[in-house]
């Protein structure tokens, strides 16, 4: 069953351009969200022990991104691809979480729905890349990553079905696409996953 709702605008060509015009640049950036994935998917066990319900699936989760990001990097490694130095902030992170309500409950209910709302854009865009790439082996990676992070999108609104009424849930991750929608309109184009 489909829990996620369907992202308001898709990815624009030039996105897939500057991916492509830059593929090094894009991998190590895609490396490092894989590496934030993980660890943003342990934040929610750290900081919400009590919902012991999700935390078998968010451990399942974390173990997955990290071993993304282990085949990101291996990737790296066979095109001589370093990680980055610094890593900088990313700007369509910052801009979701900038939105999150501050109450306990209704920000755990937010970063839930950032998190099926972020996996569900990174499938999107992972979709493209796959359909961008002219080497089989790329085209598997990516293809086996898109239905990955699909599987992520749904994972999280489910998490969230546990704890908040069904209609309060959907109201809210509505708005979350709405509001992710004009984020990333905003955003400057760059060989990145946002
Ligand atoms: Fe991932
Ligand atoms: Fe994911």
């Amino acid at each position: 069953m489909k829990l996620n709702l369907d992202l308001a605008v898709p990815s624009k060509q030039e996105w897939i351009d500057a991916v492509m015009a830059d593929f090094d640049s894009f991998l190590q950036d895609h490396c490092d969200c894989e590496r934030k994935a993980s660890a943003m998917a342990m934040s929610f066990v750290a900081k919400y022990p009590d919902r012991t319900e999700i935390i078998p699936e968010l451990i399942d989760t974390g173990i997955e991104e990290l071993e993304h990001f282990k085949m990101v990097y291996d990737l790296m490694e066979a095109r001589g691809v370093p990680l980055r130095h610094s890593i900088g902030e990313d700007p369509y992170l910052k801009a979701l979480l900038k939105l999150c309500h501050s109450g306990r409950e209704e920000r755990f209910l937010d970063r839930l729905l950032i998190a099926s709302v972020v996996e569900t854009r990174g499938a999107e865009r992972f979709k493209m890349v796959a359909e961008a790439q002219t080497e089989e082996e790329l085209q598997k990676f990516y293809k086996m990553l898109w239905v990955s992070e699909a599987k992520h999108g749904h994972i999280f609104v489910k998490m969230a079905l546990n704890y908040f009424p069904k209609e309060q849930v959907y109201d809210r991750l509505r708005w979350w696409v709405k509001h992710e929608a004009e984020i990333l309109e905003g955003l400057e184009i760059r060989a990145a996953l946002h």
